[in-house]
């Protein structure tokens, strides 16, 4: 992560192969996605006027519940990356992380399994975007209405370790859920595979970041030009002995939940005669 809370190590300190693209090219990739995909185009829409709107003109008000364009430049970048057949979406809310991960794995190309725990209905709406994506990912999408701890474990149960490569965390937002949810995906996360965290500024998710930066040499926490985000790599199945334990320190941040207009997720300019996937 850029900047705001200095979470994510130092451009520089990791080689060239655990770097994200700059934010200017996976802006300039999601757009060219959006040119090819339905789906991404309503989405990236949907993100930036907060409604979305179905081939038929249906609508659902996203209000609070929505990923920035950044964050969904991300989405894309990192789950067409997925190295495994099957991809996680910890909390379905309004759908837009589940919507482009769809998109942009669709759009790759490959048969894949694109999942979504989450056992309630949202009182804002989301089932036009449910419905939407049931019609445009019928082999594809798959939603669970059962809790994060139970859907993944019984994946898990099912599917057996490193069957997945992709992981958006942004269900229940407590310390707990964020430590559960990160501990079963590391399970079904395999090498090479990536795990994110939306709002890791809060400092309940921060102190999981923490945990895994400080305690997990299997993971390698990225750089991240995506604000309110961390991304993780799992880059070995070495899982550290039980006494290996390292303690962390998290800085005193008391505030729970930062100003939205404290940072910028929009995305960068469009730069004419850009190249893109
Ligand atoms: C912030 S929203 C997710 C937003 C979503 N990423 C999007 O793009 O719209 C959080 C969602 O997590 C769900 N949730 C809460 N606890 C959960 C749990 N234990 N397992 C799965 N989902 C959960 C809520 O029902 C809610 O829909």
């Amino acid at each position: 992560m850029g900047g705001k809370n200095d979470m994510n190590l130092s451009p520089g300190a990791l080689p060239p192969e655990h770097l994200l693209p700059p934010l200017e090219t996976l802006a300039e990739d999601l757009r060219a996605l959006a040119t090819r995909s339905d789906a991404a185009a309503r989405c990236l829409a949907a993100s930036t006027t907060g409604t979305f709107v179905d081939r038929d003109g249906r609508e659902d008000a996203l209000n609070m519940i929505r990923v920035s364009p950044a964050g969904l430049a991300l989405v894309a970048h990192l789950s067409r990356c997925n190295p495994a057949k099957i991809s996680i979406d910890i909390g379905f809310g309004m759908g837009g992380s589940v919507a482009m991960a769809l998109a942009a794995q669709k759009d790759r190309g490959g048969s894949f399994t694109h999942v979504s725990f989450d056992p309630f209905g949202l009182v804002q709406g989301g089932a036009v975007v449910q419905t939407y994506l049931e019609g445009e990912f019928p082999d594809e999408f798959k939603r669970v209405w059962k809790s994060s701890q139970i859907g993944l474990s019984q994946l898990l149960d099912q599917q057996g370790p490193g069957c997945a490569g992709y992981v958006f965390v942004d269900g229940g937002h407590t310390f707990e859920q964020v430590m559960v949810d990160f501990s079963l995906s590391d399970q079904l996360c395999c090498v090479d595979g990536h795990i994110v965290f939306d709002d890791s500024y809060y400092p309940a998710i921060e102190g999981v970041i923490e945990y895994i930066r400080t305690n997990r040499p299997d993971y390698v926490v990225w750089d991240n030009p995506v604000p309110n985000t961390s991304v993780v790599r799992k880059v070995s199945y070495n899982y550290p002995s039980w006494d290996a334990f390292e303690p962390f320190t998290l800085p005193n941040r008391r505030r729970w939940t930062p100003l939205v207009s404290d940072w910028d997720a929009s995305l960068p300019p469009e730069r004419p005669g850009a190249t893109s996937l």
